[in-house]
């Protein structure tokens, strides 16, 4: 059993592997209704607890999915109604609930809780995103990227907006999978040390976005942000906006993604996010399939 706690932290052979499995699940079950088992149910007798302790739609969503169509059976725990978030520690928890199920993924604030959480499970452990990133999320947009235009070896990726979890994840990506990422966004919002030389910074947007195959941006205020730091981070990234006009500065088969949940209209326009360039329900899709490929590794070896 292994965990899958980090891109950074995964061999970059066993996330080529992960991707080309999840593309193989996805194309097995094409044109079968949502409900309808895998063929090979391979959770089937397995136990899966989705911890949450923020909000989720996706991630939530798409794990409970994903487990019940590969026949397993899941349990969605709030952070706030187990002992958890009541003084229990990270350690007995990890241990108590490796008697009772089979796999573990969590929604967290600090990455620490997640990594006490692998440490003393003695079952897998999967990172359904942290303060510091979200590396499930990456995987999808690895494999969305990749069905609409081809391998992301080589490829220009840039990230307009703040520096945040999903941001890392990229960063982390952009190493093992061998794609050039740039960044752009204010000084005070940059990507933390740690993920240095990972990705170049470009201050102006449409400088940055020239010949992008990629164009990528997220929420100006992520679940962990201060909401008292909302009107100062519109105002540092307004001019940040993907747009129309900064969207032409890209390749002409340019992709744009969002993560999701997105403001429409802050750090993206409703005009990109339902235009020709976006693929954002179909990177919300292949949360499922990403997923689902992960489960398999983590239980596999
Ligand atoms: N993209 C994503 O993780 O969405 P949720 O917060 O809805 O899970
Ligand atoms: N950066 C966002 C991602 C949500 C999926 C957040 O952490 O809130």
């Amino acid at each position: 059993m292994q965990h899958f706690l980090d891109i950074h932290t995964t061999a970059q052979s066993e996330l080529r592997k992960i991707i080309d499995s999840a593309r193989d699940i996805k194309n097995a079950r094409a044109g079968r209704p949502k409900g309808a088992p895998d063929d090979d149910q391979f959770l089937a007798g397995h136990m899966v607890a989705l911890i949450f302790e923020k909000p989720s739609t996706r991630t939530r969503v798409s794990f409970d999915v994903g487990v019940r169509q590969m026949g397993g059976q899941t349990m969605v725990l709030s952070g706030t109604d187990m002992q958890l978030g009541h003084g229990e520690t990270i350690a007995d928890t990890a241990r108590v609930l490796s008697r009772y199920v089979d796999l573990i993924m969590m929604r967290t604030f600090e990455e620490d809780t997640l990594t006490e959480m692998a440490e003393y499970a003695t079952v897998p452990v999967i990172n359904g995103l942290t303060n510091r990133t979200h590396p499930c999320q990456i995987m999808a947009d690895i494999l969305t990227f990749e069905e609409h235009n081809g391998p992301i070896k080589g490829k220009k990726v840039v990230w307009s907006g703040d520096g945040n979890n999903v941001f890392a994840s990229f960063a982390h990506a952009a190493k093992q999978f061998d794609f050039d990422l740039v960044f752009t966004g204010p000084p005070p919002l940059d990507p933390e040390p740690a993920l240095d030389g990972l990705y170049t910074i470009e201050r102006n947007p449409q400088v940055a976005v020239d010949g992008a195959d990629l164009v990528v941006t997220d929420t100006w205020v992520s679940m962990h942000d201060p909401q008292s730091a909302r009107e100062r981070r519109h105002n540092q990234l307004r001019g940040y906006q993907v747009n129309k006009e900064l969207m032409d500065h890209a390749k002409d088969d340019a992709l744009f993604m969002h993560c999701l949940p997105a403001h429409r209209d802050d750090e993206a326009t409703s005009e990109v996010m339902d235009g020709p360039h976006s693929v954002i329900f179909d990177e919300a899709e292949n949360r499922l399939h990403a997923q689902k490929a992960i489960m398999r590794w983590c239980l596999s070896s």
